[in-house]
């Protein structure tokens, strides 16, 4: 990493708060020197997961999670550090320029925001473009002020509309070829636009940046929707159309809305259900329910009343049991999208849809009891399956009780024998996939000592190498993050809490450096501390070599080896002097 880049680094650092930033995901509560609460990285009932404002790291005792705020948030996202890169320094407000520059690290937004001021110039002044912007007034019944407010624009047929454009502005191309806005030419040099004949939606995130575009097609073409491919700054299975408005919404009216298409979320919100968000295109995920559980516990999904429809909905039951958000589920008459449903039969009949939205959960277990008729065989079968269903609540023992009382309430079997025919084994596997939780355990106060230590003062990193003791670490862990901090160190890095957690390393390095760094130690007991640890250290070392001698020893009398035997005595003694000395 050039120093451009690490000092970026430490700068967004020292304006972002890593308490606020993780609060977003989990709820911290201040405990001594640390801020504390429930993983979201494993499953657990006890607060083990530990923040440290000052020392801007996180590390979970659990399973030994652990880094700074850009670990924390690739892990959780699922991003590359760019991105978080990108992401933080937006939060911070720090910019970038510098590392666009050396980097070739680009402006992302502003090239979007640029594409869309000028797909938005062509929707009204364009003559095709006006056409466009008749079709969304009298077809689709979007009001000026929608169009304006979700800043709909209209590419041209041309092949270098927007390349043209781009140029014009002395926009660097890289960046908009990166995120998809032109495509390299097959044969010869240079671009072309990706959206042509368009009609174009600029998709936000939540703070209202443009990250990415879909064009309807204005003259029957196929796809009916083209996307803007996933990038840096977007990933189609994370996003939500609409959020960016609907947050504030649905945190004040106390439940979200879920529509699939992004026109229906356009125009829900006309009609004044601004709490809602689409998926567009893609099934419920993990990460969707991740961002709005952070605003409320309540989801209605609407969905087609077609088979389709149903499917979708035991998709997102199926996403969202495990997690603080309950279902709710509005179907349309077949045939109906949120969008044309509210244009035939108004706002009114849309609320009492969506007022009346009943249990998902409900829904899918009355749908499967019916189907499975009185067959018992097939309805054996059905139990089976919401028990399963059921079981996958891991985390909320509360709903998963409630789910149990439901079933129980709808088809007669009782709580007991629901919660006895849980499958033993399906704990066991959850189990299984987890990082091993004896990190704080098993390693070594003095190793963690000298290895916070070394984090504060990476200046003695030559000199434990020198005198071997890097060698003589037990946990290898610690042993590659001390060299990893000497690395670092060679290349000129001082503040290794900046850049340690950045680039690819095993999870246990960072488990190790971040539980070192939540250590306190004074500044004024450095020196004693360090003796203190290497004491430690070479102690055990030793008294480990003095067993492993003694076996070897044993071993050499057994075979009568004189020779070896000699040898190994004599090895022993001489360890025995230097043990001494550290007695
Ligand atoms: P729909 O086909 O239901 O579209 O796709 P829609 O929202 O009703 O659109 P209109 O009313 O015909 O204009 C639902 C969602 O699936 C994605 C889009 O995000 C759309 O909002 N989709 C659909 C695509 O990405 N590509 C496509 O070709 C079609
Ligand atoms: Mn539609």
């Amino acid at each position: 990493m050039n120093r451009i880049a690490g000092d970026q680094i430490e700068e967004i650092k020292s304006r972002v708060s890593i308490v606020d930033v993780i609060g977003q995901y989990v709820s911290l509560k201040k405990k001594g020197a640390h801020f504390v609460g429930l993983c979201p990285f494993h499953n657990e009932k006890t607060p083990s997961f530990t923040v440290n404002e000052e020392k801007g790291v996180f590390h979970c005792f659990g399973c030994g999670a652990g880094g700074d705020v850009f670990t924390f948030l690739m892990k959780i996202k699922g991003a590359d550090f760019n991105e978080v890169l990108i992401y933080l320094a937006g939060i911070s407000g720090v910019s970038l320029v510098n590392i666009n520059k050396n980097k070739d690290v680009p402006g992302y937004y502003e090239i979007n925001k640029m594409s869309s001021d000028y797909f938005r110039e062509l929707l009204l002044s364009d003559s095709e473009g006006k056409k466009a912007l008749e079709y969304l007034k009298t077809d689709r019944k979007l009001s000026m002020q929608t169009i304006d407010d979700y800043n709909i624009g209209y590419a041209s047929k041309s092949w270098d509309g927007l390349l043209s454009f781009l140029k014009a502005r002395n926009a660097s191309l890289n960046p908009a070829f990166d995120i998809g806005l032109i495509i390299k030419k097959q044969k010869t040099d240079g671009y072309y636009d990706r959206f042509r004949g368009r009609i174009m939606f600029p998709i936000n995130d939540v703070r209202g940046h443009i990250i990415a575009f879909s064009g309807r097609t204005f003259y029957n073409e196929e796809p009916k929707y083209l996307n803007s491919p996933d990038s840096t700054i977007y990933k189609k299975g994370m996003t939500l159309y609409g959020i960016d408005v609907a947050r504030a919404e649905a945190s004040k009216k106390g439940f979200i809305i879920f529509v699939e298409g992004f026109l229906d979320a356009i125009v829900m919100h006309q009609y004044g259900f601004k709490n809602t968000v689409a998926t567009a295109g893609t099934a419920v995920s993990t990460f969707h329910i991740n961002t709005v559980s952070k605003l409320v516990r309540d989801g209605v999904f609407i969905f087609d009343g077609d088979e389709a429809g149903e499917k979708a909905s035991i998709r997102a039951l199926d996403i969202i049991i495990d997690s603080p958000i309950e279902g709710r589920i509005v179907r349309l008459p077949e045939g109906y999208d949120p969008d044309t449903f509210l244009q035939k039969y108004g706002k009114d009949s849309m609320d009492k849809l969506v007022n009346n939205a009943g249990s998902l959960f409900e829904f899918y277990v009355k749908k499967r009891l019916e189907q499975s008729g009185k067959n018992t065989a097939n309805r054996l079968k059905v139990l089976d399956e919401i028990v399963s269903i059921i079981q996958k609540i891991k985390t909320y023992p509360i709903k998963q009780e409630l789910y149990i009382k439901k079933l129980e309430e709808l088809s007669g079997i009782s709580g007991t024998t629901i919660k006895k025919s849980f499958k033993k084994d399906a704990i066991n596997n959850t189990r299984k996939g987890l990082p091993s939780g004896r990190n704080s355990d098993y390693i070594k106060d003095a190793e963690l000592t000298l290895l916070a230590i070394v984090v504060e003062h990476p200046g003695i990193v030559r000199k434990l190498f020198n005198d071997g003791i890097v060698k003589m670490l037990t946990d290898p862990y610690v042993a590659s993050s001390i060299s990893h901090i000497n690395t670092l160190y060679e290349n000129g890095v001082r503040d290794i809490k900046t850049e340690f957690f950045h680039g690819q390393k095993e999870e246990k390095v960072n488990s190790v450096v971040s539980v070192a760094m939540l250590k306190e130690l004074k500044e004024s007991d450095i020196e004693e501390l360090l003796e203190k640890s290497l004491k430690k250290i070479i102690k055990t070392f030793y008294v480990d070599e003095q067993k492993q001698l003694s076996i070897e020893i044993g071993k050499a009398t057994l075979n009568g080896n004189s020779d070896i035997l000699n040898e190994l005595l004599k090895k022993k003694k001489e360890l025995a002097v230097i043990q001494r000395q550290f007695l």
